[in-house]
C-alpha cells in the first residue's frame, strides 16, 4: 500500500532531492554540505537535523538530469537503505516539479523490490507513505494510485522472470494469470497441446513437442476502450526455459536461460498496471506459453512443420524456438483480431546482445510513425531501443528447399535481423508492426541481487507508448 500526501503528518525522516550545482556560490549555511556531499547523480549523505534523520540525495547537474534520472537515483536509494528508511513519517523536499516528483515516488517505492518479493516485502506489508508540498492534496491521490500499479505490473513481471525454473512451471504460470487476470477484469484464454493442435499453431506445438509440461496459447484481453477505443495487439515470448532443445546449449551460462520470458514479463506489467489504472484502451496480449525441452520426443533439426497461417517451416535449428512460438503468436493475433498497433516483444537472439550489450534493445518496424512514438517513449523512459533494418536482401537468408521458410540463416551474422525478418512473414500483411528484440536488457546486473536477475525493462516503455499514442 502506498500513500502519497500533502497533508502535513509527523516527520521523522527527510528525503532531500538535490541537483549538483556547479559555480553557483551556496547561499545556506551548510558548507560543510559541499565538503562531504556534491550531490553527483546518486551521491547519497545522510545527516540529522534535531531528531529528524536527513538523507541527501543527488541528481547530478540539473541541465542533465532529465526526469527519469530522479527514478535511477530514488531507486538506488531505497534499495541501498530499505533496511534503514521508516515507512512512515518521511517528507520528501527538494524543488521538484510534478514529473519529477512522481518519478522520484515511483523509483523510491520500486527500490524496494527484493526477490522473492512475497517473503520480503515489510514495506508493502505495513505502507510506505510520504509527504511532500511538491504536489497537491488531489494530484497526490491520482499520483499514489498510479504509482502503486506501475509497481504492482513491474513486480509481478520481475517476480515471474526471477523465479527458478522449477517455480516457473506452465500450470503455476497459467493459474497465476488466471486468478489475477479475473481480479483486474482481463479475459483469459488458453489452448492447450491438444487445442493448439486442432486450431493448426504447428510452429507453437513443435516447440513443446519435447516437454513433460502441458502447452498453453493464451489470450489475455482487456477492453477499457470499447468500441471506439484503440486496440493494441502484444506478443510476448514465453519460453519458460530454452535449454535450445535438440540442439541443445552448452551448460555453463544455461541457467540464465529462465529468462526466457522477458518478453512476456513485460507484457504481463504493462498489461496488470493499465488495466488496474483502468486506462481507456484495448488490449489483446498473446502468450504462447512452453519451456524448449529435450527429449525423445522433441521436435529435430529437418522437421518441416506447418505454421498456424499455413506456411511450412524448415527447423535447422531447435534453439531458434522463440521465432517458432512467436511465428503463430503473430499471426494468431492478425487474424482473429482486428488492432491499430502490433507490437512483439522477445528476448529472441544472442545476436542482440552481442551488438547492444546490457543497454540497449534492438527494434524493428515497417511503419515509420510507429519507429518515431516507440523510439520517443523507449527515451523518456530510458528503455533505450536502436533500428536496424528489414530490408529485403534478408529474405534470402530464409529461403528453404523444402518449404517456405526455414528458421536460421546459413551464415553466421546479423541473427536478429534475420530473426525479425522471419518474423514479418507471419504479420499477415499488417501496416503497423514492431518487433522488439530485448535478449540483453531484460535480465542482467541489477541493484537488488549479487546475480543476474530482471530489469525491469520494457514495462514503462510500452505503458508509456500507450498512454502518448492509443489514447
Ligand atoms: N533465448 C535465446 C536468445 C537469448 C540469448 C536470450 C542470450 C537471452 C540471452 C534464443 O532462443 C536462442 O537460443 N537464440 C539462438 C538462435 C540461433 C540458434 C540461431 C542464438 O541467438 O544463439
Ligand atoms: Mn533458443
Ligand atoms: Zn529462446
Amino acid at each position: 500500500m502506498i500513500k502519497i500526501s500533502s497533508k502535513k503528518i509527523k516527520i521523522v525522516q527527510l528525503f532531500f532531492v538535490l541537483p549538483r550545482r556547479t559555480g553557483v556560490k551556496r547561499k545556506d549555511n551548510l558548507n560543510w554540505r559541499k565538503k562531504f556531499f556534491e550531490a553527483k547523480r546518486n551521491e547519497v549523505f545522510i545527516t540529522s537535523v534535531n531528531d529528524t534523520v536527513c538523507f541527501l540525495i543527488g541528481v547530478g547537474k540539473k541541465e542533465q538530469a532529465k526526469d527519469f534520472v530522479y527514478q535511477q537515483a530514488a531507486n538506488k536509494f531505497s534499495c541501498d537503505f530499505k533496511d534503514k528508511i521508516i515507512p512512515t513519517g518521511t517528507e520528501v523536499l527538494g524543488n521538484l516539479n510534478d514529473n519529477q516528483f512522481s518519478q522520484f515516488a515511483l523509483g523510491l517505492f520500486l527500490g524496494t523490490y527484493k526477490y522473492p518479493f512475497e517473503k520480503a516485502h515489510p514495506f508493502w506489508k505495513r505502507g510506505f507513505s510520504i509527504f511532500t508540498k511538491s504536489v497537491s492534496e488531489k494530484q497526490s491521490k491520482a499520483i499514489s494510485a498510479r504509482i502503486e500499479a506501475f509497481c504492482n505490473g513491474q513486480f509481478a513481471g520481475m517476480e515471474w522472470l526471477n523465479k527458478p525454473a522449477n517455480f516457473k512451471t506452465v500450470s503455476l504460470l497459467s493459474k497465476y494469470l488466471k486468478s489475477e487476470c479475473k481480479k483486474l477484469n482481463i479475459g483469459y484464454k488458453s489452448f492447450n497441446k491438444a487445442e493448439s493442435i486442432r486450431k493448426g499453431l504447428g510452429a507453437f506445438v513443435a516447440v513443446n513437442q519435447g516437454s513433460s509440461q502441458e502447452a498453453a496459447f493464451t489470450i489475455l484481453e482487456y477492453n477499457g476502450g470499447g468500441p471506439k477505443g484503440k486496440t493494441i495487439g502484444w506478443v510476448g515470448k514465453c519460453v519458460l526455459f530454452d535449454t535450445g532443445g535438440i540442439s541443445i546449449k552448452p551448460s555453463e551460462n544455461m541457467h540464465y536461460m529462465k529468462s526466457d520470458m522477458g518478453g512476456a514479463a513485460a507484457v504481463i506489467g504493462a498489461l496488470f498496471a493499465i488495466a488496474e489504472l483502468k486506462m481507456p484502451v484495448n488490449i489483446v496480449a498473446v502468450l504462447p506459453i512452453t519451456d524448449n525441452a529435450v527429449s525423445e520426443k522433441a521436435y529435430l533439426p529437418s522437421d518441416v512443420i506447418t505454421a498456424y497461417n499455413g506456411k511450412t517451416i524448415e527447423v535447422l535449428n531447435t534453439d531458434a524456438e522463440g521465432r517458432m512460438t512467436l511465428a503463430d503468436g503473430l499471426s494468431y493475433l492478425s487474424k482473429n483480431y482486428k488492432t491499430d498497433v502490433l507490437i512483439d516483444i522477445a528476448t529472441l537472439t544472442g545476436s542482440a546482445v552481442r551488438m547492444f550489450g546490457y543497454s540497449c534493445g534492438a527494434y524493428f518496424s515497417n511503419n515509420e510513425e510507429l519507429k518515431e512514438q516507440l523510439e520517443q517513449s523507449a527515451g523518456i523512459t530510458h528503455q533505450r531501443i536502436w533500428n536496424l533494418p528489414l530490408w529485403d536482401d534478408w529474405q534470402d537468408e530464409i529461403k528453404s528447399d523444402v518449404a517456405d521458410y526455414r528458421n536460421i540463416s546459413s551464415k553466421p551474422f546479423g541473427d536478429c535481423i534475420v530473426a525479425a525478418k522471419f518474423l514479418e512473414q507471419f504479420i499477415e500483411g499488417h501496416a503497423c508492426w514492431a518487433h522488439l528484440d530485448i535478449a540483453g536488457v531484460a535480465f542482467g546486473n541489477v541493484n537488488y541481487a549479487k546475480e543476474k536477475a530482471a530489469t525491469g525493462y520494457g514495462i514503462q516503455m510500452l505503458i508509456d507508448f500507450v498512454e502518448k499514442f492509443m489514447i
